[in-house]
């Protein structure tokens, strides 16, 4: 089927499909949802960053607004950001060996100019009507492109409307519609978590086969890689400390954790074309996976993982199965999603002895 060809490919360059959005009501819905509530809100949705919930992230250079203007009102997380990798990579990683190696095989000549280096390493932006890498893995590369949602997030009801002040139902709303335009909100972590994986699994096997990249982070877990150097909690204290997750929170992005890299480790198998590392690594991430999940659902019996659940139980991990493989990633997706906007932490207490301890967590290179 030409649909499932072109899904495919897209998995493997990441670029915006039109065919995906088909599969990914959600935001739409939303969006009509707030629209309705609201009322008086007029938006266009043409104009708006359409990120589909249920497919690879979709990143578009001309609604990158860049780092600078979240630091006028994110100071702290700025400054917590700059100490992390995810900063380095922009001013090391075009100079380190390994690097100019892989883009040899690859054929390409700059490290910081090309296609494939860009979508992991780099953010994009378009000014004056060119494309220019502007930092490396920044604020937008995991809360999505701003231009959409900028002002719009931060407004509690009115110029002088406090978040004190805020109704419960503007505060559902801000939330909602910041999703609708795009925003990867942590209040629901499955849409930052994707953007984790879709990065942390590399997903693209000439990069993997060819190039000599390492096929992934073989050991990325998201409460290990979210709560040590990445971590930037200062709302709730209004700056004065970057807090720990609570335990319910913690185990809730666990799980999402896991359902996020079981999603995208079936896209990656999804895009293999030989029995190469690639394929392999791919694979065997989302059998893993398929058995964390099982594990986890033998500890808590929760009604919310069973479509998750459901989804792989007769999927078949081989080469030539990629339409059966994306169908189960775009539903676990979408368990994923509920699960993150649903779950109870505090009723999820057995999966404890499964997350790891706060020595574990990954402070890196840059502590
Ligand atoms: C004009 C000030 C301002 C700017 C600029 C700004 N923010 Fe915010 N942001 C806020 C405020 C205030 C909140 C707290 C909202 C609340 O109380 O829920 C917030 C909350 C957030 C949250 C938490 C989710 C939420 O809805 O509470 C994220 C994530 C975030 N901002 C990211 C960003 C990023 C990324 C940028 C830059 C692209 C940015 N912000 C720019 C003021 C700002
Ligand atoms: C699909 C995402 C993705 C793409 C595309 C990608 N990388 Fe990476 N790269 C990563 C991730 C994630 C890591 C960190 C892996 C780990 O956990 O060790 C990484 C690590 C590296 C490293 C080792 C760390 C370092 O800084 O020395 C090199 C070298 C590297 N990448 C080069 C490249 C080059 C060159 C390209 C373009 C040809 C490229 N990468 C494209 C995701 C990607
Ligand atoms: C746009 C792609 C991208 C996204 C999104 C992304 N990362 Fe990364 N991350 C990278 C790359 C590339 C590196 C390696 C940088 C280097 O060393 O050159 C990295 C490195 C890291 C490291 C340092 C690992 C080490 O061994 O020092 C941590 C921790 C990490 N990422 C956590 C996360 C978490 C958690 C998320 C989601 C909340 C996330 N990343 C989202 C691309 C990404
Ligand atoms: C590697 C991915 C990643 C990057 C880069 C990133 N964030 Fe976040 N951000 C997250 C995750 C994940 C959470 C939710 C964390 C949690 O619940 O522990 C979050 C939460 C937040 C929050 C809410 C924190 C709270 O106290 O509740 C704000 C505000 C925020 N980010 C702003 C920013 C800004 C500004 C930048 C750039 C300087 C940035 N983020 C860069 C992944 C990222």
């Amino acid at each position: 089927m030409p649909r499932r060809m072109s899904r495919r490919s897209s998995v493997l360059e990441h670029d915006a499909n039109p065919s995906l959005r088909a599969f990914a009501p959600l935001r739409e819905s939303l969006l009509a949802l707030t629209m309705t509530i609201t009322g008086a809100l007029v938006v266009c949705r043409c104009g708006l960053a359409q990120e589909p919930v249920f497919g690879p992230p979709v990143h578009d250079p001309a609604k990158i607004v860049g780092s600078d203007q979240c630091a006028k009102c994110h100071d702290k997380e700025v400054q917590r950001w700059m100490r992390t990798p995810h900063v380095a990579t922009f001013d090391t990683l075009h100079r380190t060996p390994a690097a100019k190696e892989i883009a040899d095989r690859l054929g390409l000549p700059s490290i910081k100019r090309n296609d494939t280096c860009v979508q992991c390493h780099y953010t994009r932006q378009q000014q004056n009507g060119r494309l220019r890498v502007v930092e490396g893995v920044s604020c937008e590369s995991c809360h999505g492109a701003a231009a959409d949602w900028l002002n719009f997030h931060a407004d509690y009801g009115g110029e002088n409307v406090t978040r004190q002040m805020e109704t419960s139902d503007h505060h559902r709303q801000r939330i909602e519609l910041s999703i609708a335009r795009g925003m990867n909100n942590p209040h629901n972590v499955y849409l930052i978590a994707k953007q984790c994986y879709n990065c942390h699994t590399v997903p693209n096997e000439r990069l993997v086969n060819v190039g000599g990249h390492v096929a992934g982070s073989a050991s990325f877990e998201l409460v290990a890689w979210s709560q040590g150097i990445v971590r930037h909690n200062y709302l709730r204290t209004d700056g004065a400390a970057n807090a720990q997750g609570t335990p319910a929170q913690l185990r809730v992005l666990y799980v999402v954790g896991v359902l996020a890299d079981l999603e995208y480790s079936l896209r990656a198998s999804a895009a293999a074309t030989e029995k190469a590392t690639f394929g392999v690594t791919s694979a065997q991430r989302a059998a893993r996976m398929k058995q964390r999940l099982h594990e986890i659902q033998r500890l808590v019996n929760e009604p919310l993982l069973a479509p998750a659940i459901e989804a792989v139980s007769t999927v078949e991990l081989r080469l030539g199965n990629s339409a059966m493989l994306i169908e189960a990633a775009d539903k676990v997706a979408e368990a994923a999603y509920t699960f993150a906007d649903q779950a109870d932490g505090d009723r999820l207490t057995p999966l404890d002895p499964l997350l790891p301890r706060p020595e574990q967590y990954i402070n890196s290179r840059a502590n």
